[in-house]
């Protein structure tokens, strides 16, 4: 087995491991990954994808690839092909992620990386990145079938506040309220783009215009308003990850208005849209620390269908 620059091959020699990793995807997370695999092979013949190849005999039975954002670089995937006739898929996993995380950790200019695998089950992969010095955030993978969530929420909205569709005319203040949502917050220590309000545009951005996360979808996506002050007081983002699946990839409060089922009424909002056009799943993640979330996902009888780990390094 060799490992190998994957900007050495072109999607025909990538194709029919992606097509493997699309069925993977859909099993564990009821996720179309035909998107996101189509983007990759593009950037693969366009050989502007850095990453790793593991090659036995000609062929390629997995990869992983990473990408660079300013001074960070954030490791987007890792497949090992399940049917390959290896006695330890974990090890040539563990092979890849060593040779990206040091191509990452010598780049000039890169000072920290973020890794998100969602496919991999928490501690799985986790040796190579915590030898490495990478600190290490548990992360859940909830799913509720869209039965009765949001139908009645428990407490009365505040006559104040009204919850109305997103525009693109919210891009600006919904950047504000994200960042205002997560100073101090588990998941900024996770995803340095919370931290500022330049990085909370770029975080937008990458998921209303991008279909890296699904295709965004506006007709779920909602913001909680003031109705006397006219600002976006919270909101909540969801994209179309398979043709029946609705994921929530934002959903904050600003701090004075929280615990009072603003929360509640914008997940209730999503539900209500999905399940009026015939969605049957909705899903989202969060980080296992954030207990106030968790709980409220829970008493939404959201279930916990994977646990996977966040990385962060920062050097
Ligand atoms: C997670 C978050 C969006 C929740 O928003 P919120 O508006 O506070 O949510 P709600 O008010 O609907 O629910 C929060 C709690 O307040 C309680 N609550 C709400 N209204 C209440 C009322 N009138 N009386 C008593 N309790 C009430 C709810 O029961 C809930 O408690 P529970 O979780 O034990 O069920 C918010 O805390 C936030 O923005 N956090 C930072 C960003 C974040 O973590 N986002 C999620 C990432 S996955």
């Amino acid at each position: 087995m060799e490992i190998l620059d994957l900007r050495h091959f072109s999607s025909v020699d990538l194709r029919s491991l992606l097509n493997d990793e699309i069925h993977v995807w859909s099993r564990m997370l009821s996720w179309d990954y035909s998107g996101s695999s189509d983007m990759i092979l593009r950037y693969v013949d366009a050989k502007i994808l850095p990453g790793y190849a593991a090659i036995d005999r000609g062929q390629i039975f997995g990869y992983a690839f990473f990408v660079y954002e300013g001074s960070k670089g954030v490791i987007g995937d890792l497949f090992v092909a399940n049917g390959a006739r290896l006695p330890n898929p974990q090890e040539v996993e563990s092979r890849l992620l060593m040779h990206v995380i040091e191509t990452l950790q010598q780049s000039p200019g890169i000072h920290r990386i973020e890794s998100q695998l969602l496919l991999h089950q928490t501690g799985v992969v986790s040796r190579p990145f915590l030898e490495q010095g990478f600190h290490r955030h548990r992360r859940l993978f909830m799913v509720e079938p869209l039965g009765n969530i949001g139908k009645s929420p428990r407490y009365a909205l505040d006559k104040d506040i009204q919850i109305r569709r997103w525009s693109e005319q919210d891009y600006q203040t919904a950047a504000a309220v994200i960042t205002t949502s997560y100073r101090g917050h588990v998941d900024s220590q996770i995803n340095d783009q919370y931290r500022s309000l330049s990085g909370s545009l770029r975080f937008l951005n990458n998921i209303v215009r991008f279909p890296g996360c699904g295709t965004f979808d506006s007709d779920s996506s909602f913001v909680a308003v003031h109705k006397g002050a006219r600002n976006v007081i919270g909101l909540i983002l969801c994209s179309r990850v398979r043709h029946d699946v609705g994921h929530v990839t934002q959903v904050c409060v600003l701090p004075e208005y929280r615990s009072h089922g603003i929360g509640e009424w914008l997940l209730a909002a999503t539900a209500d849209n999905l399940r009026e056009r015939n969605f049957s799943i909705l899903s989202l993640t969060v980080t296992e620390e954030n207990t106030r979330a968790v709980e409220l996902y829970r008493h939404l009888e959201f279930e916990v269908k994977r646990v996977f780990d966040a990385f962060v390094w920062e050097g």
